[in-house]
């Protein structure tokens, strides 16, 4: 037997909405067009919530929860941004910035950089921890793409579109902590994967300037985004 999904009434700043409770609050917030800031998450792909970007107070709850990975229920009362939720995001993106080499002003995406627009959004101007200054390398064996280490967030929205959409699986994520860093294939060079089919998805939903197409100079790389929901609706289809 089928398993009943319930319609849920709650409310987000203030405002009573109705969602499933087999919908996520920022599924639901974004229905109603309260925006909820975000990195990991890309809609059309699985949810992964280890960004914290998009974290909310739940009344009741005594730890902010990730919109992107609670779901809803009856009665939840959600504020998206109060001043700790501000502060946190603050610090989430200064985390980020001073892990690796996110330097705008010489890199691709500059202007079209997801990191970049949500530090302009949050109102981080500065970063008040000390800047690691890592020296990855830059895998430039791809004939058509380039994966720039320093500047991965680490969001896995390549390994989760290569694995889920592509279905080739070329993306990985190898070590843990601070020394966490994508691989493809099994930690071979990009252009020697046997399984990449060169589609460039994964350069597509990258948010940033790691992996990027070759010939592109500062601030020419935009990425286009508009085959996920059709091959999502496609694959809805056919599943
Ligand atoms: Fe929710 Fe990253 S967007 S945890």
């Amino acid at each position: 037997m089928s398993k009943v999904i319930r319609v849920v009434t709650l409310t987000i700043d203030d405002q009573e909405v109705t969602g499933r409770e087999d919908e996520t609050i920022l599924t639901v917030a974004r229905q109603h067009d309260i925006d909820i800031p975000t990195l990991c998450f890309l809609e059309g792909l699985s949810g992964w919530g280890s960004c914290r970007i998009c974290l909310v107070a739940v009344e009741g709850v005594p730890k902010l929860l990730p919109a992107c990975m609670t779901y809803c229920s009856e009665g939840m009362v959600v504020h998206t941004e109060n001043e700790q939720i501000k502060a946190y995001r603050k610090s989430i993106l200064e985390l980020l910035f001073s892990e690796r080499n996110h330097i705008c002003s010489v890199c691709v995406s500059n202007g079209a950089c997801e990191l970049q627009a949500l530090a302009q959004k949050c109102g981080m101007d500065h970063v008040s921890l000390p800047y690691r200054f890592p020296s990855y390398e830059v895998d430039s064996s791809h004939n058509l793409f380039r994966n720039d280490h320093n500047r991965c967030v680490l969001c896995t929205r390549c390994i989760r579109v290569c694995d889920e959409i592509e279905g080739a699986h070329v993306w990985d994520l190898a070590d843990r902590g601070i020394n966490a860093h994508v691989i493809s294939d099994l930690n071979a060079p990009w252009g020697d994967s046997e399984t990449c089919t060169n589609c460039g998805k994964c350069v597509q939903v990258c948010p940033t300037g790691a992996l990027v197409q070759k010939g592109t100079a500062v601030a020419e790389m935009h990425k286009r985004r508009a085959f996920l929901p059709y091959l999502n609706a496609m694959r809805g289809n056919h599943g």
